[in-house]
């Protein structure tokens, strides 16, 4: 077989992948659950839309366009009241579903509606869907889908370059002896879960003849554990470690302006209950950081100057043109409008 492989015009018909005005239609992180308490509201850019996010006294998530119908104010410079969101400008109240129910100076509502998005809480962050209704789940852990889990937040980070290329970087078995000098044998194999989500797993076992895998060997019945699941081109889960404990690493990404990334390492464990479980939780998330923060040293130069451009793709590559059919197949949105890309 030869090393190299064809990918007819896929690399030269991508719409979607590595695009900077385009991003996949989906659930995006917001900011951390604990950063917005009850009767609070803040302003964030997401993906180029300025929304106003709010928790009110029950506890519900709103997240809505962040320009007030009236005459334009910031809605996250309002105040939280019951159920609703009122303008700092002119009063107006505006309820969970985006409606308007109170104008003081009218001394009643009009019918006019603000733009709302569905927002959900997962992992200790706040997520925001980019469309109208949610189609598929939030980002999970491939094995942790029904349990409850434990996460904390690891580094934040900005990468010159955009999200899907950033992603590939966790299946690009090539790189894994050559830039983080492990000896493993990876060979992935692909699993679609749904039209948004595609999980990668290490198929084989061993490595070169290394004492690292020596050592590791033994621990693992089968392949050694290794997947990368990836939501929306834009999420990816690293799932790693000895078949008696799995490490799983969670890197959630959005496009910036301009093709670059903003994104948030979260540390995932399942609930463990007791004050056993708590403290065997608190070292296995502080191992998971070590982990995660073996793989984000020595790539960190790459992503700062890589213009990506897969022009001699190998058989090594086969995974990454796998990634890159997947992100093609999703519905894409315009960065800033969130509107739908004609096609
Ligand atoms: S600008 Fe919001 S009420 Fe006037
Ligand atoms: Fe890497």
């Amino acid at each position: 077989m030869s090393s190299q492989v064809s990918t007819s015009n896929l690399l030269k018909e991508s719409r979607i992948f590595n695009n900077p005005q385009q991003f996949i239609e989906g659930w995006y992180w917001v900011l951390a659950s604990k950063e917005l308490g009850k009767g609070k509201v803040k302003s964030i850019n997401v993906i180029g839309r300025e929304l106003a996010i709010y928790r009110d006294f029950d506890g519900q998530l709103v997240s809505v366009d962040a320009y007030c119908p009236h005459m334009g104010a910031n809605l996250a410079e309002g105040k939280v009241e019951g159920n609703g969101l009122r303008c700092l400008f002119h009063n107006w109240k505006f309820d969970v579903e985006g409606n308007c129910i109170d104008i003081p100076c009218l001394g009643k509502s009009l019918p006019i509606k603000i733009k709302t998005f569905p927002t959900a809480e997962q992992y200790g962050m706040i997520w925001v869907w980019t469309g109208e209704v949610a189609k598929q789940p939030l980002p999970f852990v491939p094995e942790l889908e029904f349990a409850e889990c434990d996460a904390v937040f690891a580094s934040r980070f900005i990468k010159n370059c955009h999200p899907n290329v950033v992603m590939i970087n966790a299946i690009d078995a090539q790189h894994f002896n050559t830039v983080h000098n492990l000896p493993l044998k990876i060979i992935f194999g692909k699993e679609e879960i749904n039209k948004n989500a595609i999980k990668f797993s290490n198929i084989t076992r061993g490595g070169k003849d290394s004492l690292l895998i020596k050592l590791i060997l033994p621990f693992y019945k089968k392949a050694g554990t290794y997947s990368m699941c990836y939501w929306y081109g834009s999420t990816g889960t690293v799932t790693i470690g000895p078949d008696f404990l799995h490490f799983h690493i969670m890197f959630t990404l959005r496009l910036l302006e301009g093709g670059k990334t903003e994104g948030q390492t979260i540390l995932i464990t399942k609930k463990r209950h007791g004050l056993h479980g708590w403290l065997l939780n608190l070292i296995v998330l502080w191992l998971t950081k070590l982990v995660g923060n073996y793989f984000a040293k020595g790539d960190t130069k790459i992503f700062q100057t890589i213009k990506f451009d897969l022009k001699t793709p190998l058989k090594a590559d086969e995974s990454i043109l796998q990634f890159i059919q997947h992100v093609e197949k999703q519905d894409a949105l315009n960065w800033g409008s969130w509107e739908v890309v004609d096609t």
